[in-house]
């Protein structure tokens, strides 16, 4: 075969090639071991010496004039075939998607973090407190005596040391009070415990939010205005927020906060929610006494404050529409899902 005729019939078996099957034969018939250049290549022990230069020049220019063929041919196929797969599927409408559970933050983190951000809006700051407390900073800094029935052994896990779980988050009030100066405004979320018994209205731990602000001339007039806003805020401007005498060894005057029953939105009528009474109790707060501001090394001539506490559970049961506390500590995900994307 001359050097023509293999350019023609590599052109041919190039062009013949249309699928990749088809021209993966072509290479072999073309490059292979006993392919046609190889046999092009052996013819050179027929040509004289002088024109074997020549020769070598040929074929490696033939043989590069068929790598781009082949290379160019490659491409169309594939190019050709990606088309026609393409072509062939349909995509199915009716299928259904891939649902994937988003996952949600539980009830009870909900209703706190709502709080937070609503104290926030009143330029409140968050502190923080152990759950492992000092029986010192959850009573005596607070004017617990140590005759006083919270301290006895029926509400409170002692633990050994001087140590016990707090049983509410009114100590942060006192570890705030000792590492700054006023004014202080802060809120402190968190863990409590009590030695209850199980049972609808009743666990062993739950949640708090503590709030205290002292700075000069701070009133009880102040403390209206902060707790009727925020729970403005959450349940609707339209809700009454009223205050009633309370008693707490810790602040001195003392209340306890009710806001309108939203189970029967006042009337009291048929009212599980509130008993029947139309209102329903949300919170204990106060003037801080001045023996504990004196206590935490706080001037009570110069200095006023107040503070509050209030149950987040109590909260969350009315929030999520139920009536046993013990769903927000069973993990049992078909109560958890109900809250997913809310
Ligand atoms: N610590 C009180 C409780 O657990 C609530 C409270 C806090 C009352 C701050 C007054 C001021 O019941």
């Amino acid at each position: 075969m001359n050097n023509d005729d293999l350019k023609v019939k590599i052109t041919q078996l190039f062009e013949n090639s249309n699928t990749a099957d088809e021209l993966e034969k072509a290479r072999v018939e073309i490059f292979g071991k006993n392919g046609l250049l190889n046999s092009f290549k052996k013819e050179i022990v027929n040509i004289p010496p002088q024109e074997r230069k020549d020769f070598g020049l040929k074929v490696n220019s033939i043989t590069q004039t068929a790598e781009n063929m082949f290379s160019e041919k490659k491409d169309i196929i594939e190019k050709k075939e990606l088309e026609e797969k393409i072509k062939g599927e349909k995509i199915d409408y009716t299928m259904p998607g891939k649902y994937r559970r988003q996952g949600a933050l539980h009830p009870l983190s909900s209703v706190l973090e709502e709080f937070i951000e609503l104290f926030k809006v009143f330029g409140f700051s968050v502190a923080e407190g152990p759950e492992i407390e000092k029986d010192e900073y959850n009573f005596d800094m607070l004017n617990i005596p140590a005759n006083h029935p919270a301290r006895g052994m029926a509400d409170t896990f002692h633990m050994n040391h001087g140590y016990v779980l707090r049983t509410h988050t009114s100590p942060v009030q006192v570890r705030t009070m000792l590492k700054s100066k006023p004014p202080i405004k802060i809120i402190a979320p968190g863990r409590v415990y009590r030695k209850d018994d199980l049972d609808a209205t009743h666990t062993p731990v739950f949640h708090q939010i503590e709030g205290l602000y002292i700075d000069k001339n701070v009133t009880f007039a102040d403390l209206k205005a902060i707790i009727t806003g925020v729970f403005k805020n959450y349940y609707g401007q339209d809700t009454e927020v009223s205050f009633r005498p309370s008693y707490f060894p810790f602040t001195e005057p003392s209340a306890e906060v009710y806001v309108t029953c939203s189970g029967c939105g006042g009337s009291g009528e048929n009212c599980s929610t509130c008993k029947g009474t139309g209102q329903i109790e949300i919170l204990g707060c106060g003037m801080v006494h001045p023996n504990v501001l004196r206590k935490a090394g706080i001037d009570p001539e110069i200095y006023s404050g107040w503070a509050f506490g209030l149950g987040i559970e109590r909260i969350a049961l009315r929030t999520c529409g139920i009536s046993d506390i013990r769903y927000f500590y069973e993990n049992d995900y078909r109560f958890l899902r109900n809250f997913e994307g809310v």
